[in-house]
């Protein structure tokens, strides 16, 4: 249970896709990531850099004991629910897990006198907007959440901002864009499910593991008619969390900042880009529009960059299919191998 020399945070979610990415990127910027996560669509194998806490977000009190036991200096607050679609249908749960999630962290953190908190907020706070296709959206844009889930990561941003200001905590929110990719050690990967993103579905329909794609309209106002999308190599998206951890803040300050590459991506690009990478385009057909999808969706970045003295790196697209190609041919877990739970608290093998 020692922590040692390295500064522990505690990282809520990080048996999830970007969580251990992030866990991956501490331990190389001599933190120690202490994994906070139910495993509930998460993996065991996934938790390779610091010790694992088996515990539930909206239980406060184990929070609370995690973060006294390793003394940790920060937390990131990853876990959650994500699928949109299902957020529709059981909106309890995801407020429930999202916002009383959020709200178990804070209290949790007063009662450990941690003070820094990092938080997985989404591009889904802005909702649909009247933007042009071309248009990026600065963090200043209209919230309008158009599901249940952007409502979750809206109120857990307003929740973390009021705290910030009654009870001197300071805090980042990183509303992400679209996560993609792998890191390339092959080590650990994207194993959502069901899966709902376009890249790993791709992939996927060229591999012949699933079946053919479907593209959700082309007859959007784009330069191709499909959708656009911002995507972020989840490398990225974990070297900004550890600039958030590191960033200097006065007591009581709330930052958001978009965390994409300011670089709309189409559905056909990407189709294209899988089809070079995996030597066979990917079998696909046109349906139609899914309610809620806006034509385009891109960050403005120029404020992460900003505040965090940050840039994307490994975004390209081919980058991004290059390397989620890799795990997805050789995953390290997932496809069904969910790890069972193990005792309630355990180390890392590393
Ligand atoms: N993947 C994206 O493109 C994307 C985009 C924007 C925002 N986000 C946000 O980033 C965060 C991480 O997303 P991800 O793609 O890594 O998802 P993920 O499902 O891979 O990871 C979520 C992790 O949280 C854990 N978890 C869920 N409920 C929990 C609970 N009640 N108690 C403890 N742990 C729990 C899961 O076991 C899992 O390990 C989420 O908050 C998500 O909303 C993701």
């Amino acid at each position: 249970m020692e922590r040692g020399t390295d500064r522990a945070v505690l990282v809520t979610g990080g048996a999830g896709y970007i969580g251990a990415h992030t866990a991956k990127a501490l331990k190389e910027k001599g933190f120690l990531p202490v994994v906070f996560d139910n495993l509930s669509s998460g993996f065991r194998e996934a938790v390779r850099w610091g010790p694992f806490v088996h515990g539930d977000v909206r239980d406060r009190a184990a929070l609370r004991e995690a973060m006294s036991a390793y003394q940790a200096d920060a937390v990131i607050h990853f876990a959650g629910l994500i699928e949109v679609g299902r957020s529709v249908q059981r909106p309890d749960l995801f407020w429930d897990v999202n916002v009383g999630g959020t709200a178990a962290v804070l209290a949790a953190m007063q009662d450990a006198g941690v003070t820094r908190l990092v938080f997985s907020s989404s591009a889904a706070v802005y909702g649909q907007g009247s933007r042009g296709a071309l248009e990026t959206i600065p963090e200043t844009a209209e919230k309008a959440p158009a599901s249940p889930y952007g409502d979750t990561k809206l109120a857990g941003e307003r929740l973390i901002e009021a705290h910030c200001r009654a009870f001197d905590l300071n805090a980042v929110a990183l509303r992400y864009f679209n996560a993609a990719g792998a890191d390339p050690s092959g080590r650990i990967g994207e194993a959502h499910e069901p899966e709902t993103h376009l890249i790993p579905l791709a992939i996927a329909a060229a591999l012949g593991a699933r079946p053919p794609l479907t593209i959700f309209g082309d007859d959007f106002d784009t330069p191709d008619g499909t959708c656009l999308r911002d995507y972020i190599h989840v490398n990225d998206l974990a070297a900004a969390h550890v600039a958030a951890v590191e960033l200097a803040l006065p007591a009581g300050a709330f930052e958001a900042a978009n965390v994409g590459t300011g670089r709309g991506c189409s559905v056909r690009e990407v189709v294209d880009a899988v089809g070079r990478a995996a030597g066979r385009r990917p079998p696909h057909a046109v349906g139609p529009r899914r309610a809620g999808d806006p034509p385009s969706l891109v960050a403005d970045p120029t404020r992460a960059q900003g505040l965090l003295g940050w840039r994307a790196r490994f975004s390209s697209l081919d980058q991004i299919v290059a390397d989620a190609l890799r795990w997805e041919r050789l995953p390290a877990y997932g496809c069904g191998a969910r790890a069972p739970v193990s005792s309630p608290v355990s180390e890392a093998a590393e």
